[in-house]
Order: C-alpha cells, then structure tokens, then sequence
C-alpha cells in the first residue's frame, strides 16, 4: 500500500493566545509543525507528506521544514496552502495527493509529540483492510451534556452522563482508505456538512470507523497549558 500523510497547519490557533499561526510556534527551539513532520517521516508507512499551511505562509513553511525528513530522501514533503476551516484544509491537501495513493493518514500539525508507533498502528489498521481508523484514549473527567441556561448567564442546567466507560478522546493521526475520504470530503461540501474530525465525516456517511490505542503525548496542543506541557514531555525525552 502506498499512504500519504496530510497535515493540516492552516489555523491561528486563537486559543494558544496571540501570536504566529499555531503551528509555526515555538517547542523545544522548533516550530510545533516541524515535530509533527519528523514523526511522520519516521514512519516507514509514510512516503509522502503534505502539509496545508496558512494561504500567506507556504514559502515560509517550505523553508521551515526544507530538512525535516531527515534521512528519508526517498520521502516527499509538499507544502500546499489551506483554507477557512480545518475541512477545508484537509480538502485542499487531498488534492494534492497523486493518483497512486491509496492510504491516507491526516495527522494535525497541533500534535507535534505522537509517538511514531501511534502513526504506524494506525497505517497498519488500514493497511489490514479497515476503511476507516481513529486513535483515542480513555478520559480521565466524567463528561456531562449540558443544555441552554434557564435565563442568559445563569448556571448551565445538566441534562445527562453519559456512562465514561464507553467514551474514548480521539487523537490523530486518522488513518483513511483514500477512496473513502475522497468521497466523504465530496459529500460534505455538497451537503454543507462540517466535521470536527475526518473521521466524523466518515461516520456520518455511513462508514465504519474503528479504534486502536492513542498515546497520552498526542495530545493537542491548544491552550497555552498545552504548551507548557508539551515542553515538559520535550525535555523528559531529551533527558
Ligand atoms: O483548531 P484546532 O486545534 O481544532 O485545529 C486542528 C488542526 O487543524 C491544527 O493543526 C490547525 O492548524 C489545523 N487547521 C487548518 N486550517 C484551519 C483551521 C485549523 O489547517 N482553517
């Protein structure tokens, strides 16, 4: 199987706090986006990458990442730029996929500390004949669904709890047939449907999607405890 990564580095990252766009931040001396390549160039599943930068940054993010693959000259890492919404930039960097890739894993560039065996489990679980692949971790906090306050600023009321044992936090990278992602990603647009993750567009199609193990160190880094967080995970692997 031939699988290309899309890496989605479009956003502002308004959360994160003011600043360059998310993905150009600051880890460790690197851009967060450059972490996030390397790990996927490690990956011998991987022998393409493309990453949706900001529409105003591409030759920016071009030179950033001009030595990220490392040793994998074989490799191929293009830069196309991103639109509006995370979808979207997801869209535009499937376009840019050649024909001959038939497994596509999107990662996001907000993820730049995923252990490579998390990128090759889920390559693997598409490579073994499942269409659609997520990779997700227990959650710690007990999570309730909330309605609309009685009155403008008064206390949320809860409306239910759902049973924990039965939820899973879903990571990245979400690893594709390509042919079922091409067609999910088509749909959308034509029915105005808009996604949190590819792999919710899958479900919404009719598609069946499937779990193997995330890791705690992929997690998103969105809020500046992110960041400070990330930085510690930096500095215990260097150490
Ligand atoms: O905003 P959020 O943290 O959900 O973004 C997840 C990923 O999607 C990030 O890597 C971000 O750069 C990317 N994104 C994008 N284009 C957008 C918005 C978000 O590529 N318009």
């Amino acid at each position: 199987l031939n699988a290309a990564a899309v890496v989605p580095a479009a956003g502002r990252g308004e959360r994160l706090g003011p600043g360059a766009p998310k993905a150009l931040r600051d880890l460790g001396g690197v851009p967060i986006l450059v972490h996030a390549v390397r790990v996927l160039a490690r990956s011998r599943a991987v022998g393409r990458v493309v990453v949706v930068a900001p529409a105003d940054g591409v030759a920016e993010v071009r030179a950033l990442l001009a030595d990220a693959l490392g040793e994998r000259e074989n490799a191929v890492l293009v830069v196309v730029p991103g639109g509006a919404t995370r979808q979207e930039s997801v869209r535009a960097g499937l376009a840019a996929l050649p024909d001959d890739v038939d497994v596509v894993l999107v990662h996001d560039a907000a993820r730049p500390l995923v252990p490579v065996d998390v990128v090759d489990a889920v390559a693997r679980t598409v490579a073994e004949g499942a269409e659609a692949v997520v990779p997700a971790v227990p959650l710690a906090d007990t999570v309730k669904q909330v309605g609309a306050p009685a009155v403008p600023g008064a206390p949320e009321p809860v409306l239910s709890t759902p049973d924990r044992s039965t939820l899973r936090a879903v990571q990245t990278p979400q690893g594709f047939r390509r042919d079922v992602l091409d067609r999910v990603h088509t749909k959308a647009v034509a029915e105005g449907v808009d996604a949190t993750d590819d792999a919710g567009l899958v479900e919404r199609f009719g598609g069946r999607v499937v779990v193997v193990p995330g890791h705690e160190e992929a997690f998103k880094v969105t809020r500046p405890l992110d960041l400070v967080l990330a930085e510690a995970v930096l500095a215990r692997r260097r150490s």
